[in-house]
């Protein structure tokens, strides 16, 4: 079936700019990427915090909790998480278009998934934040038991152990976890992401 041909695009008679106008800010998606214990979804959460303090309106997606509900039937395997991130993006996407600052934390270890969801996102309003922390750091953190089950071999298709992560090749700003606490990972966010929506 010509799938295409039978879908009609509907026009809204409201702009982008307007819901910005009304929200007093623009939208934006805040992509975090880096290995599971990395810290992604700690400072996504106190930068959430911050923000709306600042009357920012603003909305987290979360891995964990997007795979409860959106993309419960998906697993972990490549072709599975190549959807899971499709989805995000494109969820990431319209959040965007509606004027919210969207913080996204999933690991998106590749580089080709990070490439589509800036594609899908409008120009100049995609952050790509790299959460970086050693494996070892990752590992002795440990955070959900994980990587202890993904070392024994209980867990396959574990990034960082048997599932690569690829580095971000053009992030626009790096969190080395390894060294700056999570205020400041928080404050140099923030800051960005102040230039960008006012
Ligand atoms: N600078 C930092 N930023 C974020 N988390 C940090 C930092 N330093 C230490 N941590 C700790 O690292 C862990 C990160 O876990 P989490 O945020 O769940 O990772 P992720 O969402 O990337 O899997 C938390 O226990 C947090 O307290
Ligand atoms: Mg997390």
């Amino acid at each position: 079936m010509d799938k295409d041909k039978n879908i009609v695009w509907s026009k809204d008679q409201v702009s982008y700019e307007r819901r910005c106008e009304i929200l007093g800010q623009k939208g934006l998606t805040v992509w975090f990427t880096g290995l599971s214990g990395s810290g992604k979804s700690t400072v996504a959460i106190e930068l959430q915090k911050k923000l709306t303090e600042e009357n920012f309106v603003c909305y987290r997606l979360d891995g964990d909790n997007i795979r409860h509900g959106l993309n419960s039937d998906l697993g972990f395997g490549e072709k599975d998480r190549e959807e899971n991130l499709r989805r995000i993006a494109e969820v990431a996407a319209l959040f965007q278009d509606a004027g919210l600052i969207t913080l996204v934390s999933f690991i998106s270890p590749y580089e080709k998934m990070r490439r589509f969801a800036r594609s899908r996102t409008r120009e100049n309003a995609f952050l790509l934040v790299y959460v970086k922390s050693s494996l070892e750091t990752c590992i002795q953190r440990d955070v959900k038991g994980l990587y202890k089950k993904a070392l024994a071999g209980e867990i396959s298709d574990f990034t960082g152990v048997s599932a690569p992560y690829e580095e971000p090749e053009n992030p626009d700003i790096v969190l080395d976890t390894d060294v700056l606490t999570v205020e400041e990972c928080v404050e140099r966010l923030y800051r960005l992401i102040v230039e960008k929506v006012r």
